[in-house]
């Protein structure tokens, strides 16, 4: 090589007759964020010299050489030791570089028959793999403390809303399960993703494939990918699996929004359903009183931005024409942000549902405040022949009247209700005690004490197998 082409450092500068700016060189440039994705770059690297070598396309003293080589950046790398160039843009070249720096030729044969389109491709696509991995792990421990929360509070009365309003009472451990249920979807969701985002673009090179007699299926065996992408331009282009990833990160942050909204309500003085444990609270500058649910406030307004990247990818892809096309590297801050908050979030959040310390006498007062148990009263009389819609006007009444005399259902004398329905025997109290009312709802998905445990045991069998 001349003098000319050494001083050069870009992989592509030949063809140029003049140096980008400083500025360009920036606002090109990827390495301070794509340099999380170096690990990935060196597996695929390793894969793709290791088939490279076994098709005769490479020497075996190269692929050795390139193995050494990758094993020396990786300890560079590990160690914090490696320098990232800008002038080097991004995490493929800035190893590549250092690769040919220290095993010399071998090192520039690697990017024989691939593309950094296709490079990249495989590695943001093993990087979303294991972030799967991880999430559907984490989800895991969520839903195993929830579940134990729920055991503890399988009896636990407190009222159930809608619209806010006291409506029915629920067992605590029932409200608790509902929160497994959504999580388990978000499980599925996650493995259902990981089927699409476990194809192998390497192969695709820049867009047309290539010339060498490349064995693609090899390299996904290495690398456990179930398949190839079957399109060339299609391997190098899309994004869609990592949108895919961010749609079902911003359904899982939704599900933990909502959660947060609950335990943040639960826990106001007002409401006094719930403690949160102090190290996951704080307090306030000015008011020496204050104890504060900082980690359900900060993941609910943390869900704005998983939305923001949802929407941020989807607009990135949305106007590109096939194939690759530089739009592209933006696509890793949203990816990368997404997973570092969603982790972070179920971590704290599994280990937080440990720490919640229940209120039951709070929760029974509550429930015993809004004639929760009203519904139980029109069942009942529905159950001694009166038509539905009749047995819900009596009942109307009778909470009318408990208003004015403020008092609850169950307070009311047998001649008292008798007044809304002849119907009304004294078997009546056993249907308008909080307890009553819960123990009646005894079928799959109902919160009676009695499926709680059940629903329990199913979700448990669900985290073993
Ligand atoms: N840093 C680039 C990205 O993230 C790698 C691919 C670059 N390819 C190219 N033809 N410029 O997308």
């Amino acid at each position: 090589m001349t003098d000319q082409f050494s001083k050069k450092s870009e992989a592509w500068s030949a063809r140029f007759n003049e140096p980008v700016s400083d500025l360009v060189k920036r606002y090109t440039a990827s390495v301070f964020f794509d340099n999380r994705l170096a690990k990935a770059d060196i597996q695929g690297s390793l894969a793709h010299a290791e088939m490279l070598a076994a098709q005769g396309i490479i020497s075996a003293a190269d692929r050795a050489e390139i193995e050494r080589g990758m094993a020396q950046i990786l300890a560079e790398i590990e160690a914090g030791k490696f320098e990232w160039l800008l002038d080097l843009e991004d995490v493929h070249l800035n190893i590549e570089k250092r690769l040919t720096e220290l095993v010399g030729d071998a090192g520039k044969r690697l990017h024989t028959g691939r593309s950094r389109n296709d490079q990249v491709a495989t590695d943001i696509r093993l990087y979303v793999r294991s972030a799967i991995d991880d999430v559907v792990g984490l989800l895991g421990a969520l839903r195993g403390a929830l579940t134990d929360l729920a055991e503890k509070n399988a009896d636990t009365i407190m009222p159930g809303f809608t619209h806010m309003q006291v409506a029915q009472p629920i067992t605590f451990g029932h409200h608790m399960l509902a929160y497994v249920e959504m999580f388990g979807r978000d499980v599925e969701r996650m493995q259902d993703c990981r089927k699409r985002v476990n194809r192998l673009p390497l192969g695709a090179a820049a867009l047309a494939g290539t010339t060498f007699p490349i064995d693609r299926l090899r390299v996904a065996a290495t690398l456990g990918f179930d398949d190839v992408c079957h399109n060339s331009l299609d391997a190098v282009s899309d994004r869609d699996f990592a949108i895919e990833f961010t749609a079902a990160a911003a359904l899982i942050m939704m599900h933990v929004s909502r959660m947060s909204e609950e335990l943040i309500i639960w826990m106001s003085p007002r409401v006094g359903f719930i403690d949160i444990a102090d190290r996951f609270c704080t307090g306030s500058s000015i008011m020496p009183q204050k104890k504060n649910p900082d980690v359900p406030e900060l993941a609910r307004g943390k869900t704005g931005r998983v939305y923001g990247h949802l929407t941020g990818l989807l607009t990135l892809m949305k106007g590109q024409p096939l194939a690759y096309n530089k739009d592209n590297q933006e696509d890793k801050e949203p990816l990368f942000d997404t997973v570092d908050t969603l982790v972070d979030t179920l971590r704290i959040f599994a280990d937080m549902a440990g720490g919640i310390t229940v209120k039951p006498d709070n929760m029974r007062a509550a429930a015993l405040q809004g004639y929760a148990t009203a519904t139980d009263l029109a069942d009942y009389l529905v159950k001694k022949g009166l038509p539905f819609r009749d047995a819900h006007e009596a009942v109307a009444h009778a909470v009318r009247a408990c208003d004015d005399l403020k008092i609850d259902l169950s307070e009311m004398s047998l001649e008292q209700l008798r007044a809304y329905s002849p119907l009304i025997g004294d078997d009546v109290f056993a249907v308008l005690t909080l307890e009553g009312s819960v123990a009646a709802r005894d079928h799959v998905g109902g919160t009676a004490p009695n499926q709680v445990r059940k629903a329990i045991a199913r979700v448990r069998s669900q985290l073993e197998g």
